[in-house]
């Protein structure tokens, strides 16, 4: 297994599968002692809710202390203090580095700056990838397997980090995906030649309505307002979909709708009591999976 979690693509199928089955024994067992003197540190350049609180709280289901900061303001690093000089000097204090930051390659510069493993919370638009493992834990968990799965992304497929890791992640598992997005935030090219290389089938639409029912997964995800430079952009794609209950009339009887979160208007709040929604499950699954990769980059498991 690699030093640091930096990209999903720097880990085997063999890897995902092991983090799966450690994150597994984790749910069935939430306190674990097994990072008792370690001490995780959790550096958020970049907002967050339930990355941030689910790495803290892994940490301390395992037994580790943690250190950090979730506000750059409160740092010397709002003096000046260089990314690099900033990760050398926590690298003495902790034992791992878990950081989320606004720039792509922030997170693989910091690994080769320290001698620790170091997982990317997120970097820009480009990875996320211990999101994209609670992801695959969470398909697992609600369809039985992760082969031959149909995902339809659904939102922000330009900037949206999160289906950019699944995507590459599950192509280990022979999926076919539909990407329902409008002209200007489709799926990058980049991305759809990765498929075309594997032989991994897609279709690209711009209705929501489409594709509901032929998926087993509906992911869903929220306009990423930060990645827009123009404001007037973000305002003109902003509440482009909106998922109501009364839509899923007709859908799969396995289909789960997943969603990274923060959500800001794209699934209606009539869909959290259908027995389609598993977003809110799917979000407590990031704290075993945590837990999982922390073990796992520390050798305990
Ligand atoms: N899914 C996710 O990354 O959420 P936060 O931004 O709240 O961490």
């Amino acid at each position: 297994m690699p030093k640091s979690l930096i990209s999903i693509n720097d880990f085997s199928k063999e890897d995902i599968l092991h983090i799966l089955s450690v994150a597994r024994e984790m749910e069935a067992n939430k306190t674990q002692r097994l990072l008792e003197g370690k001490v995780v540190a959790c550096l958020f350049f970049e907002p967050s809710t339930r990355t941030r609180l689910s790495f803290e709280t892994a940490a301390k289901r395992l037994g580790a202390k943690v250190i950090g900061f979730s506000d750059v303001t409160n740092t010397s690093i709002s003096k000046g203090e260089t990314l690099k000089d900033t990760i050398k000097m926590v690298s003495n204090y902790v034992d791992i580095i878990v950081m989320r930051h606004p720039l792509e390659g922030a997170a693989r510069y910091a690994s080769e700056v320290c001698d620790l493993p170091v997982v990317n919370a997120g970097d820009g638009a480009n990875q996320h990838p211990s999101q994209t493992l609670l992801d695959l834990y969470t398909i697992l968990q609600t369809q039985g397997r992760l082969d031959k799965v149909t995902i339809n992304m659904v939102g922000d497929l330009k900037y949206g980090r999160t289906v950019h890791s699944l995507l590459q992640a599950m192509s280990h598992f022979d999926p076919t995906f539909i990407f329902t997005a409008p002209d200007a935030l489709r799926m990058p090219a980049e991305y759809k030649t990765f498929l075309q290389k594997r032989g991994i089938p897609y279709t690209e639409t711009d209705s929501l309505s489409e594709h509901l029912c032929d998926c087993d997964i509906l992911y869903m995800t929220r306009v990423q307002q930060e990645r827009f430079s123009d404001p007037m952009e973000y305002e003109r794609f902003k509440d482009v979909y909106r998922l109501e209950k009364s839509m899923l009339t007709g859908v799969r009887e396995n289909m789960k709708i997943l969603h990274p979160l923060p959500r800001v208007g794209e699934i209606a709040e009539d869909v959290d009591n259908t027995p389609y929604a598993y977003y809110f499950k799917q979000a407590e699954n990031g704290m075993y999976v945590r837990m999982s990769i922390i073990a796992c980059l520390l050798g305990y498991k």
